[in-house]
């Protein structure tokens, strides 16, 4: 191996993430698991690694992904293996295995990391991770307005304000009655509409209608589905349910297609208003079939996906990011005035810390006013200095960072007043 020169830079498409990035993305899984937890959701997660079969099998995910876009490799037991490229599969799998046990309707939430070979770029990348909600054996409409209602309670949680974002609902029940009611009744054109229609936003209007007329093979009908996806105008009785919970930056949307083959019913994503982030923030939808894969009683199911990458991005160009997140910093950082003390110090540090309050030494070789200024910095409340003079008196003095004021007692009484103040 060549010495020194191997690159620092992460694998392509994935992030590292340093304490003030992990901070970032605590407060946004924290704000997500607080909200999905206020609706009743219950949390579950499962390995990265799923058996291949999982993606192959007909109707579970679409052929893009799995061919071109699933990170895919043969096990040392000759098992083909494939890092879960979304948590949709994985749980209708988990639903399923204890679908006698467990209570239906259920609501379960998790935020996994999902790998997608894709070309990295704003918004996307190879490595991210979803808060995935979904609520199994609950075929009323009503349970399509929760989780759209959901979605949006999720914005308004992190500061957001209706006008900042905009949730385009679909059907795909009532497209394919629109395509049946012009004639078009073949359920591979209504799949190869479908997925044009996905596409729409990412191509010009005339490639549109070249691809959809080739799929269509007729010019009156390929003009009547344009007609059709074009209208903007229309309600159903989600979007009024929703109206109804007094959420109102939601509207029909035909050209909301979704990727997957899985989707049965309502389809939804949620978009920025803001131009900077034009991609799609959340999109979820109704697949009542998903669990039939694994067994005959199949069981319905409705759910979203939101990724951290795009959020980051949608906090940020809302500046709805809190600007100091320190709540990793440590209440009382013990500043040793010399090598020596060293030891001492993590003596002062665990007495502290058993009794409950974080605590941390500054080990380093820069002077004490400097490790002062840094405990600062760091956020912490509190520092004690640790020298010779103090180990032998046994009166220490307490530093309130932010009041800049000091009490000097003994370490038992300064633990006493710590613990009354925090
Ligand atoms: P999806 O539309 O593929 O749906 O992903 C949902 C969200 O995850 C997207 O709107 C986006 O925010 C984020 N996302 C997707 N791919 C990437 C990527 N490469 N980099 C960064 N963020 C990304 C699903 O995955 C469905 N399984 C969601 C679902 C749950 N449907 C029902 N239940």
């Amino acid at each position: 191996m060549n010495k020194g020169n191997l690159s620092t830079e992460s694998y392509k498409g994935v992030r590292d993430f340093y304490p003030e990035d992990m901070a970032v993305q605590r407060y946004i899984f924290d704000t997500w698991a607080k909200t999905a937890e206020s609706f009743g959701y219950e949390r579950y997660d499962a390995s990265i690694l799923e058996p291949s079969d999982l993606y192959r099998s007909k109707g579970a995910v679409n052929e893009e992904m799995v061919n071109e876009q699933t990170y895919t490799f043969t096990d040392r037991g000759e098992r083909e293996v494939t890092l879960r490229p979304e948590m949709t599969p994985t749980v209708a799998r988990m639903v399923a295995g204890k679908r006698r046990e467990l209570k239906f309707p259920l609501r379960w939430y998790s935020i996994p990391n999902l790998f997608r070979y894709e070309r990295p770029q704003r918004g996307r990348l190879r490595e991210h991770w979803q808060l995935n909600c979904d609520m199994f054996g609950a075929d009323d409409f009503t349970a399509d307005v929760e989780l759209i209602a959901l979605t949006h309670q999720l914005f308004l949680d992190f500061g957001a304000t209706p006008d900042m974002f905009e949730i385009r609902v679909n059907d795909r029940q009532e497209m394919s009655a629109l395509y049946n009611s012009l004639g078009i009744k073949d359920q591979s054109v209504i799949t190869a509409i479908t997925r044009l229609n996905d596409r729409k936003n990412k191509i010009t209007g005339a490639e549109y209608e070249t691809a959809l007329e080739e799929i269509i093979g007729d010019t009156k009908l390929t003009k009547a589905v344009i007609t059709i996806v074009e209208d903007t105008t229309g309600t159903n009785q989600v979007i009024d349910g929703l109206r109804e919970l007094g959420i109102y930056n939601v509207r029909l949307d035909r050209t909301i297609a979704r990727g997957f083959d899985y989707y049965t019913g309502t389809v939804f994503e949620v978009f920025d208003t803001s131009p900077e982030n034009n991609r799609s923030m959340c999109g979820g939808g109704r697949y009542n079939n998903l669990t039939a894969m694994f067994s005959d009683d199949t069981i319905s199911g409705i759910g979203f996906g939101m990724g951290d990458v795009i959020m980051r991005d949608f906090l940020e160009t809302h500046k709805l990011l809190p600007t100091h997140i320190t709540e990793t910093a440590p209440c009382v950082v013990i500043i040793p005035t010399d090598q020596k003390l060293n030891l001492e110090a993590q003596k002062v540090a665990h007495a502290i810390r058993i009794r409950g309050i974080s605590t941390t030494t500054d080990i380093g070789t820069k002077k004490i006013g400097k490790k002062i200024a840094d405990a600062v910095d760091r956020g912490a409340r509190y520092t004690i200095v640790v020298g010779s003079d103090e180990l032998q008196s046994g009166a220490f003095t307490l530093k309130n960072l932010a009041q800049t004021t000091e009490i000097t007692d003994s370490l038992e009484n300064l633990l006493t007043h710590l613990i009354t103040n925090n």
